[in-house]
């Protein structure tokens, strides 16, 4: 028999997870059930990472939602503008701005089971979204966008990986990045050493050639939001 204090860690942490998962795969309509499950089974303790609510009002519940993407000012009307989103996960932002009638809109992950989910909510809208696996401390990127996000991504980045970063995002950003910091929580499970909001500003600061950048305050979940413009 397992020990009493995993018994108990299953029997209040992760089976009432399991059983809320379960619910809203369940809830899910029968077309895109498969794809739900999918994204849930992408981080088994907290389900999605993103609230995504599909066109015919079923809503996958994650942590985080679009609010912050009014916190940044992001205008509604972003029809002059191609967008790229770099660790785009399941694809909300991309899905938000699409809505905002975006010229373009495309997204990159790491983690190409992400990137398949992504493309999977993007055929539920019938939305063309260009997703590819792309891992920001290797790969390069010729084109340049209008709008780039860069969303909570920072602190699965070595060092080396954090500077080649912020190099690629100052090339290929022609109006705006956005860019968003992690908690101290999100620096502990990813094991990175802990930074202020000083450090964040000096690391774009000391990396990029963008004539401003402004802290412009936290999100629900306290993570820093920064936009940088040419
Ligand atoms: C904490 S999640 C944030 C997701 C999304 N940007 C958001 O804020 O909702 C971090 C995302 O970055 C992706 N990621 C991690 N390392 C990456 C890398 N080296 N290149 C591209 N994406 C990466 C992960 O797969 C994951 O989807």
């Amino acid at each position: 028999m397992l020990p009493r204090s995993i018994r108990k860690t299953l029997r209040t942490k992760i089976w009432p997870f399991n059983r809320k998962f379960s619910q809203q795969i369940n809830a899910a309509p029968a077309q895109y059930r498969d794809l739900v499950k999918q994204i849930i089974a992408e981080s088994p303790i907290w389900g999605a990472h993103q609230t995504i609510q599909f066109p015919d009002g079923f809503t996958i519940k994650g942590g985080r939602d679009e609010s912050r993407l009014s916190q940044f000012g992001l205008p509604e009307d972003l029809s002059d503008s191609s967008v790229l989103d770099i660790g785009c996960n399941i694809g909300a932002v991309c899905i938000e701005c699409k809505k905002r009638n975006a010229k373009s809109v495309s997204g990159l992950d790491k983690n190409p089971d992400l990137v398949k989910c992504a493309q999977g909510v993007a055929k539920v809208f019938d939305f063309d979204i260009n997703y590819k696996p792309f891992d920001i401390m290797q790969d390069t990127i010729d084109q340049k966008y209008d709008i780039v996000f860069f969303l909570n991504v920072f602190h699965h980045l070595t060092e080396k990986g954090k500077i080649k970063a912020l190099r690629t995002l100052d090339k290929i950003t022609v109006k705006q990045m956005y860019f968003e910091a992690p908690t101290q929580k999100d620096v502990i499970a990813a094991q990175d050493k802990e930074l202020e909001l000083d450090d964040y500003l000096a690391y774009l600061k000391g990396f990029t050639t963008f004539k401003s950048i402004e802290y412009i305050g936290e999100t629900d979940f306290d993570r820093p939001l920064i936009v940088c413009n040419r």
